[in-house]
């Protein structure tokens, strides 16, 4: 069956159609970044006009690549929680739309426990040998750790208490100058530089904690490039002041910080749930599962520990609406679909 997704949760007009949950059709993905690059930050009611005048030729464009028809679709899949309200208003009004005219089922997909499903797209993984599993979120709004008995069903077992990973790599790029959305740029000059040079703090919270932080980790950087501020927050040096090595060896040391600190907390999580049951794999998704460092330590983890590792190819990282799909696929199969009154919500439900 072909499910068409559909996401708008943020700055991203996205939509895709997949094959019987796995097999991605086409993925179309309209990036907003030059919209919100002057102000360093997605401003909400620029992302949801830009999504009103984007989604209609998305959805044309990836019905072609898919080379299909609205008439060959068995149902509509849409991110309709979390996000920004307006942005997701925008994709569940035309997800709604799109499931009354063309009269197949609509299924409301969480963005969040989308991301977990990417790493299994494209793939012919058998779900007997995936779950139980462990899976872990680190994008730009999350970064979250989770007991999975299924792609659909799973629990929280910790979450970030201040700022995502994702935001902190973007943060941490502009206090060095690098541009927004910056994770992708620090990660590639990190790949340059002396993670040695530089100490900055790997954050572990209380012992068995299984939360992450990562405001500490921005701050001590802050204060490193750009001197502790005097009276009036005003600061001595400015990130025109590094050298290119300052740069790099600054960008190695956050980005050592930042993932040292999501090892140890999938290290406590793996334990902490094997004591229980045994656990067959890890899923990891959102954008910052794209990062090069990340993805090493992941793959070593991994080996030691004997976990099959579910990781999203590079396109499936970042928000996309393949992932929306596949998991609609899933929520579809088990009976798990909704009627016109389905409401954008601002937070995850899990
Ligand atoms: O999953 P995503 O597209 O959006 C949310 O659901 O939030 O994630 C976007 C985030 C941004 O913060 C971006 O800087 C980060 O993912 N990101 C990366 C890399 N590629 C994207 N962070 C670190 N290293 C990367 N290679
Ligand atoms: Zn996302």
């Amino acid at each position: 069956m072909l499910i068409l997704g559909l996401e708008t949760s943020c700055d991203e007009t996205a939509c895709a159609v997949v094959e019987d949950g796995r097999r991605v059709r086409s993925s179309i993905v309209a990036s907003q970044h030059d919209l919100h690059e002057k102000y360093a930050g997605v401003v909400p009611e620029i992302a949801s006009r830009a999504h009103v005048e984007r989604l209609s030729p998305v959805v044309a464009e990836a019905l072609r690549a898919a080379g299909c028809g609205f008439e060959d679709l068995g149902a509509i899949a849409v991110g309709h929680r979390p996000g920004l309200i307006g942005s997701l208003l925008v994709g569940v009004a035309a997800a709604k739309a799109l499931a009354w005219s063309v009269q197949v089922p609509l299924i409301g997909v969480d963005h969040v426990q989308a991301h977990l499903y990417a790493g299994l797209l494209d793939s012919d993984a058998d779900p007997d040998r995936v779950f139980p599993a462990l899976g872990l979120v680190v994008s730009g709004g999350h970064s979250s750790l989770y007991a999975m008995d299924s792609a659909i069903d799973m629990t929280r077992l910790g979450a970030t208490i201040d700022d995502a990973v994702g935001e902190a790599y973007d943060k941490a790029a502009t206090i060095l100058g690098l541009g927004y959305p910056g994770g992708p740029a620090l990660d590639a000059l990190a790949r340059t530089g002396d993670p040695t040079r530089f100490r900055l703090p790997i954050s572990r919270l209380e012992p068995g904690s299984l939360n992450f932080s990562f405001s500490g980790l921005k701050t001590a950087l802050l204060y490193q490039v750009r001197g502790t501020p005097g009276p009036g927050g005003a600061f001595a040096r400015d990130s025109s002041d590094l050298s290119d090595a300052d740069r790099r060896d600054f960008a190695a040391a956050f980005q050592h910080a930042a993932v040292e600190s999501l090892m140890l907390k999938l290290q406590r999580a793996l334990t902490r749930l094997r004591e229980a049951a045994p656990v067959a794999s890890l899923l990891v998704g959102g954008g910052v599962s794209a990062n090069s460092l990340l993805r090493s330590r992941l793959g070593e983890f991994a080996r030691h520990e004997r976990l099959g590792l579910f990781l999203p190819p590079m396109a499936y990282c970042v928000d996309n609406a393949a992932m929306i799909a596949g998991l609609g696929s899933a929520l579809f199969d088990a009976g798990r679909t909704a009627d016109l009154h389905l409401a954008a919500v601002p937070t995850t439900a899990c």
